[in-house]
């Protein structure tokens, strides 16, 4: 039996040093997910302590670069989508279809396949204020992705709505 498979992609959003780990990946790592986890290469960097802990929750290798065309996939691909927390920067990116970083192309492959997906969106005052924001998200939300903006909490129950196909009992 196959587990199922969670993308979880972070980017580089204050706080995500603090509680990605304990908040979002090992609580699904609980739930039964194998985790697929690809980060932006910022918050690869500002995780850098913390990438062996993030490793050890999966058996799949943890991204944050693109393969060599003579590599093979690193990653099967997710059933599902966690993007968390997300920046303004790669929330535009996403939403324009821009893939200059490994997260961002798995995140606009899955959009493109209409994946499920959760994006919590992490964005401060003025941020959410930019003029393109506002049709950002109209795009993403209009594609069917869950958008949410409070903590990883929600981000667990959006994905329990967003993926109930996702019967772990298919595995168990
Ligand atoms: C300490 C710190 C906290 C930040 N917090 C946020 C944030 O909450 N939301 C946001 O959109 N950008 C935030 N930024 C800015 C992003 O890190 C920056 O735009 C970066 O280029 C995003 O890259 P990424 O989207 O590829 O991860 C923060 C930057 C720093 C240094």
């Amino acid at each position: 039996m196959t587990r199922p498979v969670l993308g979880l992609v972070a980017s580089a959003a204050g706080g995500v040093e603090t509680w990605l780990r304990p908040g979002l990946a090992e609580p699904l790592a609980r739930q039964g997910w194998r985790l697929a986890i690809t980060l932006t290469p910022t918050v690869a960097r500002w995780l850098e302590p913390q990438l062996g802990e993030l490793a050890a929750l999966t058996d799949l290798p943890v991204r944050w670069t693109s393969r060599l065309p003579t590599e093979p996939k690193p990653h099967p691909v997710p059933d599902a989508f966690v993007f968390a927390p997300a920046t303004l920067n790669s929330i535009a990116k996403l939403s324009l279809g821009i893939g200059d970083n490994q997260a961002l192309t798995v995140l606009g492959e899955a959009l493109g396949r209409r994946a499920p997906m959760v994006v919590l969106a992490q964005v401060g005052a003025d941020q959410s204020h930019h003029p393109a924001y506002s049709g950002h998200l109209a795009v993403l939300r209009d594609a069917g992705v869950a958008v949410v903006s409070g903590g990883p909490e929600e981000v667990l129950e959006e994905l329990a709505a967003v993926a109930p196909f996702v019967a772990f009992d298919k595995w168990a």
